[in-house]
């Protein structure tokens, strides 16, 4: 079975230091085997959760827009890589709207009790955060996790690793630091292996 590996870009900035970050994970993914895709946020349309609470009763989003198809990818991968870049010490508005978009799921798991995964599932579904900050602080990630983790909650994925690169105003861009781009690369590489060997012994 071929792994499928998305990557989901929340940075409004194409092809700057976070999609730059997330595009070296996702090569070394591929070039482990996988099936990879990638979606930029800001290249689709997904509308800010209205807080109608319908899903509630029915499950679904009254919301018709492409963060249906993207939430129906994301339970289809086997590893997703969510990357946003700092804005005001958060992820950045994109990336937010897609995780409150995903409150039907949150409805269907803790109210209709009608998604459920189990361990062995979350196990087998990876997810890894992928950003960077220009400050050096070595906390300037730590308000972004509780979204993250709480995404990777509701959609079934083991929050399995970060690949963050803080310091990026001194560096002058991700690609002039040493090792980020080398090591999220590394990291697209392992964690395929790491999901194909799960298959093999299954
Ligand atoms: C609106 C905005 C807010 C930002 N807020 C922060 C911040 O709070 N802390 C920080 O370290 N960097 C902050 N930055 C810097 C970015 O996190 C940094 O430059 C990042 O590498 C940009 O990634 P990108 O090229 O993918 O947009 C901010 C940048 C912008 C545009």
């Amino acid at each position: 079975m071929v792994i499928k590996v998305l990557g989901i870009s929340g940075s409004p900035h194409r092809h700057g230091n976070t999609e730059t970050l997330l595009d070296s994970f996702l090569e070394g993914a591929r070039e482990a085997g996988a099936e990879v895709e990638k979606i930029v946020l800001k290249e689709i349309t997904c509308s800010s959760c209205r807080g109608c609470n319908a899903c509630h009763k029915t499950g679904e989003c009254v919301i018709k827009d492409d963060a249906i198809g993207l939430l129906d990818k994301i339970l289809a991968a086997d590893c997703i890589a969510v990357a946003s870049p700092i804005y005001s010490m958060g992820i950045t508005a994109e990336l937010k709207s897609l995780i409150d978009r995903a409150q039907y799921l949150w409805a269907r798991k803790f109210i209709l009790k009608t998604l459920y995964f189990s361990s062995d599932h979350i196990k087998r579904h990876k997810g890894l955060f992928i950003s960077t900050a220009g400050l050096s602080w070595d906390n300037v990630f730590d308000a972004a996790f509780p979204a993250i983790t709480a995404f990777f909650n509701g959609t079934g994925f083991e929050y399995y690793d970060n690949i963050i690169a803080n310091n990026m105003d001194a560096f002058g861009g991700v690609k002039k630091h040493p090792t980020a781009l080398k090591g999220a690369f590394e990291k697209g590489r392992t964690v395929v292996e790491v999901l194909e060997k799960m298959n093999t012994l299954a």
